[in-house]
Parts: structure tokens; sequence; C-alpha cells
């Protein structure tokens, strides 16, 4: 058993606390490598941001647990080395799909998880949180649930809306699982392509999405009031990335995300966790696909690695500064 407190981590709900009351957001990114980890981490230190990284069951199997654990304990360190003597950072499961899997995450230095059973019958759904959840305080950890589904890219608009968290069910759920925060479905999804360019309306050239359901975000937050709710799919795939990646011999077709005015106002909510993977990937590929376009001969994966980790440090500090607000926002700077 290894103890996240051990590793210098913290749990999220301190930081959680402050964020609803002070009107913005922690960074919630997700990462598979060293490269994508110094760069949470150096954005974090230079913003005095608290930083949640994050990993999914598959990053895990990626790197290794093992070996994650110790990229934790090195994040920490790594911070305090840049000049910040109290690095607030979180390792969190993203979308653990069963209890074992939380457990097994816990045991190993995680400091907060997500058991993500969405897809779920809603008696199964509280059922397993709430079994998560008990393990999960024991040890102090903090867990995020969630409640309705994500559409997929390919679903309408019309038949995404079904899928949007129901303001009714909330209170019976947050109060059945005890869980810490819930993350809702009010219009984000995963992944490049979150809407069709029908879905879209097309504005002085640019195709602007529906607008996410913040009718159905102030009900939840009239029925919770203060309670840490959670976005996930929540990458606005810049365009000068993807526009970069097709120019060095990419094909990323209609790839839309949601607009940053949209995070920024949900920010200023009881949204308190922001999670964003794909502009990671996508500012990872274009500075690795740029730099090899214009370096044919290089081979030595930190002649491209160095750019790409690079743009991805300056990604995640646009976030935290202009889009989330959590710069400067350490307990203790
Ligand atoms: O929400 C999912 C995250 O973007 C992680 O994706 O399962 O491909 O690692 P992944
Ligand atoms: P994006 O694909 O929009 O980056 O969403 C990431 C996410 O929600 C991870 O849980
Ligand atoms: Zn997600």
């Amino acid at each position: 058993m290894v103890n996240y407190k051990d590793l210098g981590l913290v749990n999220t709900r301190e930081m959680f606390k402050r964020a609803v009351a002070g009107g913005y957001a922690i960074p919630a990114f997700n990462f598979n490598t060293m490269e994508q980890m110094q760069a949470i981490v150096m954005a974090a230190v230079e913003t005095k941001s608290p930083v949640i990284m994050q990993v999914s069951k598959g990053a895990r199997n990626y790197a290794n647990a093992t070996i994650l654990r110790y990229m934790a304990e090195g994040a920490v360190a790594y911070a305090k080395e840049l000049g910040c003597k109290h690095p607030e950072i979180v390792l969190h499961l993203d979308h653990g799909d069963s209890f074992e899997l939380c457990k097994d995450c816990i045991d190993m230095g995680f400091s907060s998880v997500m058991f993500d059973g969405s897809s779920l019958p809603y008696e199964e759904n509280i059922k397993i949180s709430r079994q998560v959840v008990e393990y999960a305080h024991k040890y102090d950890v903090t867990v995020e649930c969630e409640l309705g589904v994500l559409a997929g890219v390919e679903d309408e608009v019309a038949s995404a809306e079904s899928h949007y968290t129901k303001p009714e069910e909330v209170i019976d759920f947050a109060t059945r699982t005890g869980c810490d925060s819930l993350a809702i479905s009010i219009g984000t999804s995963h992944g490049a392509h979150k809407f069709t360019p029908e879905q879209c309306t097309l504005v002085n050239g640019v195709l602007v999405p529906p607008p996410l359901a913040f009718d159905i975000l102030h009900e939840i937050e009239k029925k919770l009031p203060g309670f840490p709710i959670v976005l996930h799919g929540s990458s606005s795939v810049p365009m000068e990335e993807v526009e970069t990646i097709n120019k060095f011999g990419g094909h990323l077709e209609a790839a839309i995300g949601i607009p940053e005015e949209q995070l920024r106002e949900a920010s200023k909510s009881a949204v308190c966790k922001i999670n964003i993977d794909s502009d990671s990937r996508l500012a990872m590929t274009a500075a690795i696909r740029k730099h090899l376009a214009e370096h044919p001969g290089d081979f030595d994966p930190r002649q491209y690695l160095k750019p790409a980790r690079e743009n991805m440090k300056k990604m995640y500090i646009h976030k935290i500064v202009n889009v989330l607000g959590s710069d400067g926002k350490l307990a203790q700077i």
C-alpha cells in the first residue's frame, strides 16, 4: 500500500472548495508520457496553480502502474526543484470503470479517483460509486462520479440532449453515493471531433458549435449549492494546431471543440474541474510533425520532443491563465 500523502500529493477537497468559492476551475490534464508530465508541472509552477494530473485506464496500462507512482512522486519533487515551495498536485484516475481498478489506484498512490458508472443503470451506478467512496474515504482519497452520458461524436444534437444530466437526480445521487464531486453532461464530449459541421453555425468563416446547456448547469447548482461540478470533454481544439498538423502531412478533418469563452463562463460557476486531453495531443503532434518536416535528418527523439514539450507547456499556461483562471491560486505561494 502506497499512501499518496507520502508522495507529497494532495486530494481535491480543499482546492475544489477554494475554486468554487473563488469562481475559477482547476485544470485536469491527462498525461501518458514523461514530456506531458514535465510540461504540466512546469506550467503549474510558472503560473502558481494547483493542478490535477490525470491518467486513464489506457494511459496506466501504457505507462505502467509502478512507474506512474514514481512519476507522481517525481512531479512533486520537480515542482519544488523549479522553485514552488508548496505544490498542490493531484494524481487522479480518469474514467475508472470498476471498483477493482479504483482500489488498485488508491493502493498505488493516487490521491483522487473517478468511478465512471454513467453508462450503467442508475441504481448500479450508485451501488458501485458508493463502494468506491467507502474504500477511498478510508484513505482520505477523494472520488468523482458521473451522472449523464457525454454525447458521442456521431450523435445529433437532439439525441445528445437526451443524455444530459437530469437535475432532478443529482441530490439523490450525491447523497447516496457520498461522492466528492460530480461530472455532468451538458453538451461536451471527448476527442477532437465534438460536433459535425452540420451541427454548427458559420460565423465570420468560423464554425461555431451549439452552446453548452448552461440552463441545466444552473439548475444543478441550485439543487446542490457549492457542490463541486466537473466538466469532461473540454478541449477547444485550437484551429492553429489542426492547421499545423494538416500542413505537415496530417489529415484531421472537421475537428471542432468547445469555444474557450464557454469554458471561461463555466469556470465562474460551480464547475471546478475542467478536463483537457485532446488539446495536449494536438499540441504535441503539431510540434512533432512540424519539426520532423522541417528537419528531415533529425532522429534523436529529444530533437522533436523538446519543441513538443514547449508547445504543450504554452498551451497549459494559456488554459490556466486565460480560460480557467487558476493562476496564483495555490494556498501557500
Ligand atoms: O476521457 C478520456 C481521455 O481523453 C483519455 O483517453 O482512454 O485514450 O487515454 P484514453
Ligand atoms: P477532451 O477529449 O475534450 O480533451 O476531454 C478529455 C477528458 O474529458 C478526459 O477525461
Ligand atoms: Zn473524460
